[in-house]
């Protein structure tokens, strides 16, 4: 999908405006579903491609939720499928992640990261969490990917479930067109 960037009106076709066409991709992994409606509501608000970074280890159960509270804080890289959509493709790749351990975020995330690295030309970061500071995280995406992100946002995991996420999507959209 293709984005016009500058001031004008979100509509079907994305941002349009001054004919300078972007195109903007929103990669991310959810464990349980949050990150998921998060980045699909930010697609949907830009005119994004979409690609669900699969992580090869389902970290399903109390042993899956405690290795992968283990794995994020060691900054541990993990097997994913390969990517649908190539990222050298776009102009904006928006990174999604759960917070994990405090600090950190999920591996699949880092993995796709590591492996993409050369491939982003702008980039922007949205994390959703139960509660803790996320500026850690953020910083470890920023060192991962090697970019500075446009704009990042915070979500949190009540705000993603009771829908009032979009009066911080809005801003955080609007952000990545100027
Ligand atoms: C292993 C693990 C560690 C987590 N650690 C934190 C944390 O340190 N701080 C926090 O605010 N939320 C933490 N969370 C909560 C998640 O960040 C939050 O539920 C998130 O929205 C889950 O996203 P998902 O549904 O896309 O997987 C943790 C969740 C898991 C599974």
């Amino acid at each position: 999908m293709v984005i016009f960037y500058h001031g004008a009106a979100f509509d079907r076709e994305g941002l349009r405006c001054n004919n300078i066409a972007m195109k903007a991709l929103v990669a991310f992994y959810s464990r349980t579903g949050n990150t998921k409606k998060a980045a699909e509501a930010i697609a949907k608000e830009l005119g994004a491609d979409l690609e669900e970074i699969i992580d090869h280890n389902k970290r399903s159960g109390i042993i899956g939720w405690l290795y992968a509270g283990r794995d994020a804080m060691k900054r541990m890289l993990t097997a994913i499928d390969k990517p649908k959509k190539d990222p050298a493709a776009y102009d904006l790749v928006i990174l999604g992640s759960p917070l994990w351990a405090f600090r950190s975020y999920a591996p699949a995330v880092r993995t796709y990261m590591t492996e993409n690295r050369g491939a982003f030309k702008k980039v922007a970061f949205f994390l959703t969490k139960g509660g803790s500071a996320g500026d850690k995280a953020i910083a470890d995406m920023k060192e991962t990917c090697g970019k500075h992100p446009i704009t990042v946002l915070e979500l949190l995991e009540k705000e993603v479930k009771s829908g009032s996420m979009a009066d911080k999507i809005g801003p955080f959209c609007r952000s990545l067109k100027s």
